[in-house]
């Protein structure tokens, strides 16, 4: 038995059964009378208590309980503790996990500054519904991308060595946790566990229905890759998940992540997720949700009192056997221990002055850089250096607490660097015309209109700061709607009207794809900017002016009407598919059964923008795939090739695909699956031949008979610039 192993084991035998479940609970909140649950052993783990209420707490839990067991702190450190990144959502734009770690462990660094120990990030939910508010906090629709950004944030946070690569998340768990008890580490929680993120209808908490097949394929993978780069903890969603609420679903919980992938961390529940099973009608009562909770395997009850008030009497009745308190409680005092808590000192060895350092806000700034997606531009981006007039116009140009985006608990505002800001401090203020149009992004007053109107007819190029606020995205934030909210698209109209025919540079920051169809025609460029954190407004500057160029790509498809939702790129083929360019039938015609197919009568069926694009301000030229082998032994590996070359005139960053179509399976497959990914950049000219592996790991996949497994059969296999992959036919190969 290893010392950690030895020490718990050491422990739980001298605790009693009410210390053992005051592990088991969480509370939230630094009142003075929290000190005597904490005092008597009670608590386990406490939420959004920080800095000196946290240490004096600490100091009760070690001093003065009878164990000296040291408390666990945990707080949402989402996208940043002072210095904020862009949305999660915006860092899976970058296609880049470096950007993800990097700034999850700067996140890391400043939360343990204020005595924080865990957060509840990452969120890998699956989401193929932009109505939903969380989609913002997530990494979008794709299970691969989704387990890649999730497994290098797990890595940040825990300070772990490197054990992604582009071709995916490798299993090296022991690794993993190596780092965890130095300073500046903080353990991390993949979250919602799971299916929460297929809402229905987008609106938060409510129903899921998930066949095992697709929640195996689809939702669970990303939580998977978590798990394999050694995140500490998960927490269990809100969602009824086919007809048993998460937080009481032993298979997920229990048989899946317990069982099958040997998670030796510690599951929390979400806030008050355990008692919430009464209105889901699953449990009558408090005592039995504690029940059926530590029955599916929630280590730690997240607020609400269940386990503390009703677990004494369940074991001691006999409904509760013991060994699943004992193993809840293994599992916390593991990753306490792993942390290093029972021998860290009470204060933070990481000093205040990290907090929004120099080196902080430049990793700030290099996330947002990289999160930017540029999605038309007609040639006016870069902006050419040496015009008289500039227009600021629009609600988000200035706006710092809604740059910074949904659950920002601890950002500081003061911090923000605004578009604003930043064009007057590379352009100076004589040459731009700041008129915000609308006081706010819902503001539907047109007061401000002839200003704005009046500033575009004067300036030589206008840029347009458009989108939502913070408080339209995030937990319960969701959306029936679109559109850019208030009187923005009526504001576009007019600006753009009296622009007559100057560039007018859109500028989007929000929590969410929208839908651009009423005004994208009018504008000559539009780069998507989501809501971008501290540093946002000195990247987006920069890259409008172009001395850095975009390199995001789209983690999630742009829906071109909400009546089109859900627009992910990875369904499947149908009995019926639809033809390119086929919409609507002729009014009054007889119907022709070629035209039965799957697609709207009132809109194409295609997206506005599919998953993986992203223009930057060169262009890139792709070679034909070529495969090392067409035929492929059970347990072998091609490999991929494709060369790719700038053929424009600027450098910019290429963000090569790899995406693969199982033709036939014993069940369905979808279109189109990534499986790998790189980005890197090209000098004008340059080229580069890069390669992707394809084994088992890129076609395995959870099959007819329920069973992991690649099938024999044929395969198509692209290397592209996005998941239209347009630009060549796909190789294809077969599995003997
Ligand atoms: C959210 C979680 C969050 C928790 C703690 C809940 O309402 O769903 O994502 O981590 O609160 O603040």
């Amino acid at each position: 038995m290893n010392t950690i192993e030895a020490r718990v084991e050491e422990l739980l035998a001298r605790m009693t059964l009410p210390e053992k479940i005051g592990q088991m609970w969480q509370i939230h909140g630094a009142a003075p009378e929290n000190k005597e649950f904490i005092r008597r052993g009670q608590v386990g783990s406490c939420l959004n208590v920080i800095g000196r209420d946290a240490e004096a707490f600490q100091r009760v839990a070690r001093a003065e309980s009878r164990l000296g067991i040291p408390l666990i702190f945990g707080r949402d450190v989402i996208h940043g503790f002072k210095t904020i990144l862009p949305i999660p959502l915006g860092q899976a734009a970058s296609f880049n996990p470096e950007v993800a770690r990097d700034g999850a462990r700067m996140a890391a660094h400043e939360a343990a500054a204020a005595s924080i120990h865990w957060t509840f990030a990452p969120m890998v939910d699956i989401a193929h519904d932009p109505r939903w508010g969380r989609v913002a906090e997530g990494c979008g629709e794709d299970p691969y991308l989704a387990g890649c950004m999730g497994a290098a944030m797990v890595e940040g946070f825990q300070g772990s060595p490197v054990t992604t690569t582009h071709n995916g998340p490798k299993a090296q768990r022991a690794k993993a946790q190596k780092n965890l008890a130095k300073p500046g580490s903080i353990a991390a929680c993949a979250k919602h566990y799971v299916g929460y993120g297929a809402a229905e209808g987008g609106r938060d908490y409510n129903t899921t229905l998930i066949p095992e097949r697709t929640l195996r394929n689809t939702y669970l993978p990303p939580f998977k890759a978590c798990v394999d780069a050694g995140a500490c903890t998960l927490m269990s969603a809100f969602n009824d998940l086919n007809d048993v609420p998460a937080t009481g679903n032993a298979f997920a919980l229990r048989q899946v992540l317990k069982k099958e992938w040997k998670f030796d961390g510690f599951v929390v529940s979400d806030w008050g997720s355990v008692t919430e099973m009464i209105a889901h009608g699953y449990c009558a009562d408090e005592k039995e949700a504690a029940f059926k909770s530590a029955r599916a395997g929630v280590d730690m009850e997240m607020v609400s009192p269940s386990y503390s008030t009703h677990l004494e009497k369940l074991v001691a009745d006999g409904t509760v056997p013991l060994d699943w308190i004992d193993d809840a409680v293994r599992r916390i005092l593991r990753i306490k221990f792993r942390l290093g808590l029972f021998d860290r000192p009470v204060v933070p060895e990481i000093p205040p002055s990290v907090i929004l350092s120099h080196e902080h806000l430049r990793v700030a700034y290099r996330a947002a850089l990289e999160s930017c997606v540029l999605l038309k531009n007609d040639g006016c981006l870069p902006v050419a250096a040496g015009h008289k007039t500039i227009a600021v116009i629009g609600p988000l140009a200035n706006a710092p607490a809604d740059q910074l985006g949904c659950w920002v608990m601890d950002g500081d505002q003061e911090a923000v660097c605004t578009p604003l800001l930043a064009l007057r401090l590379v352009l100076g203020s004589d040459c731009l015309l700041d008129s915000p149009g609308l006081r706010n992004a819902r503001d539907t007053g047109r007061v401000q209109f002839d200003a704005a109107e009046a500033a575009a007819r004067v300036s030589d190029v206008i840029l347009l700061f458009l989108g939502e606020d913070a408080g339209l995205s995030g937990e319960a934030h969701c959306r029936a709607f679109l559109e850019l909210p208030g009187a923005q698209t009526e504001l576009v109209d007019r600006v753009t009207k009296a622009a007559a025919g100057k560039p007018v540079i859109a500028v989007v920051m929000a929590g969410r794809p929208l839908v651009v169809q009423p005004w994208i025609n009018q504008v000559s460029a539009l780069l998507w900017a989501w809501h971008p954190g501290s540093m946002g407004g000195a990247a987006i500057t920069d890259l409008l002016l172009g001395s850095e160029a975009p390199s995001g790509r789209l983690p999630i498809s742009f829906p071109r009407t909400v009546g089109q939702v859900p627009t992910y790129y990875n369904k499947k083929n149908t009995g019926r598919p639809p033809i390119e360019g086929q919409w609507g039938a002729p009014l009054g015609t007889p119907l022709d059964p070629k035209d039965f197919t799957s697609k709207y009568m009132d809109a194409d069926f295609t997206p506005e923008f599919t998953f993986g694009f992203g223009l930057g301000y060169t262009t890139f030229a792709y070679s034909a795939v070529t495969l090392s082998r067409t035929s492929l032994k059970p347990k072998g590996t091609l490999t991929a090739k494709v060369t790719i070359t700038n053929t424009g005139t600027r450098p910019g960053a290429a963000v090569p695909q790899l995406y693969i179509r199982d033709l036939t399976a014993t069940a369905t497959r979808p279109l189109k699956e990534l499986k790998g990914f790189q980005k890197f950049t090209l000098a004008p000219g340059e080229s580069r031949t890069v390669t992707f592996d394809v084994g088992s790991e890129e076609l395995a996949f959870w099959n007819g008979d329920m069973k992991f497994a690649a099938e024999p059969g044929r395969f198509h296999l692209w290397i592209a610039a996005d998941s239209t992959c347009a630009s060549h036919p796909p190789a294809e190969f077969a599995l003997l």
